[in-house]
């Protein structure tokens, strides 16, 4: 365990999203390295289970529930988690949802709550953690879940593409306003290239258009063919961020990737245009 060991072990983890998929296997990972973890979702029994769960094995989990997209809940989370358990040592801002369907045809609520969730799900969870990390004065850490997206491009998925690009430069950003804190604060973005989780079953929430469900099949099965093991994903991931590194990704070959291409495409100044794996798989090659 070395490195994630000594940076984690006896802190407090907070995590959004924990009850499932990544949020899941970040918490279990940061409970085997000896934190005690909140589990915080909008699934309390699947929050419950997983706590239950982690105690049954001895050790400390606290299941709250909590809809990252209602700012008041997250600092009323905060609160909670200061008043049981005092100082955080790391926030995962992960909770995050696909939305998939041409722009124009996803009803405005659906368009809301995705960028509720992915974005001010974020922003909300840092401005209600923060504050009380910069006045303990310990180390910390703050680390949002990005993507491989936020470099790239993907029609139909355009609503969660745009909030993984939101993510990433507010993470940027965040970092240097933490630099002129000069406070111990580490920040991270979080790059899974594509991990195994349930984020492609299909939509619970207010209503995708119908053609979204083929596009949801499809990337079904490439995460089933390619994804990574989620255990895998998570014991990355803590180890890079035990070392204190801003970028933290999962699968670096895609991330370098996505990053040429938008290199590519930014030096270019030319149209929009998708890679050929990508169009086929959105059936454009006829
Ligand atoms: N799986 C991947 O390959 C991948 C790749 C890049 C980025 N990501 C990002 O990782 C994060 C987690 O994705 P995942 O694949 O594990 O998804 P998932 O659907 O498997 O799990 C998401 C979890 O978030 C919870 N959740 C949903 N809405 C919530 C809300 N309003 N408040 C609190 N919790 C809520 C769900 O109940 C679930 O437990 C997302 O931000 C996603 O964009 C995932």
């Amino acid at each position: 365990m070395g490195n994630s060991s000594e940076a984690f072990a006896g802190g407090v983890a907070v995590i959004t999203g924990a009850a499932a998929g990544i949020g899941e296997g970040l918490t279990r990972r940061a409970s085997e390295l000896g934190m005690k973890v909140v589990i915080a979702d909008i699934s309390a029994e699947g929050a419950e289970t997983l706590a239950a769960e982690l105690r049954g094995k001895g050790r400390e989990a606290m299941a709250v529930r909590v809809d990252v997209s209602r700012p008041e809940e997250l600092e009323r989370l905060a609160e909670q988690v200061h008043a049981s358990w005092g100082d955080v040592r790391l926030l995962v801002n992960n909770a995050g949802i696909e939305t998939i369907g041409m722009s124009w045809e996803i009803p405005a609520a659906r368009w809301e709550q995705t960028l509720n969730i992915n974005i001010h799900g974020v922003v909300h969870g840092v401005r209600a953690f923060a504050p009380r990390m910069l006045a303990s004065g310990k180390p910390a850490c703050i680390a949002n879940l990005a993507s491989t997206g936020s470099f790239g491009i993907m029609p139909t998925q355009t609503a969660y593409i745009m909030t993984k690009h939101a993510i990433q430069s507010f993470t940027e950003c965040l970092y240097l306003e933490m630099q002129m804190t000069g406070k111990p604060v580490q920040v991270s973005t979080i790059v899974p290239g594509m991990v195994k989780t349930r984020i492609f079953e299909a939509s619970a929430g207010t209503g995708e258009p119908t053609g979204a469900d083929r596009h949801r099949a499809v990337m079904r099965e490439l995460m089933a063919n390619y994804g990574m093991d989620l255990a895998a994903a998570a014991e990355v991931i803590f180890d890079k961020l035990a070392t204190g590194a801003f970028w933290i990704d999962t699968q670096p070959d895609m991330t370098r990737d996505m990053i040429d291409g938008r290199i590519a495409f930014l030096t270019e100044r030319a149209a929009p245009r998708l890679a050929p794996m990508a169009r086929s798989l959105l059936g454009l090659d006829g």
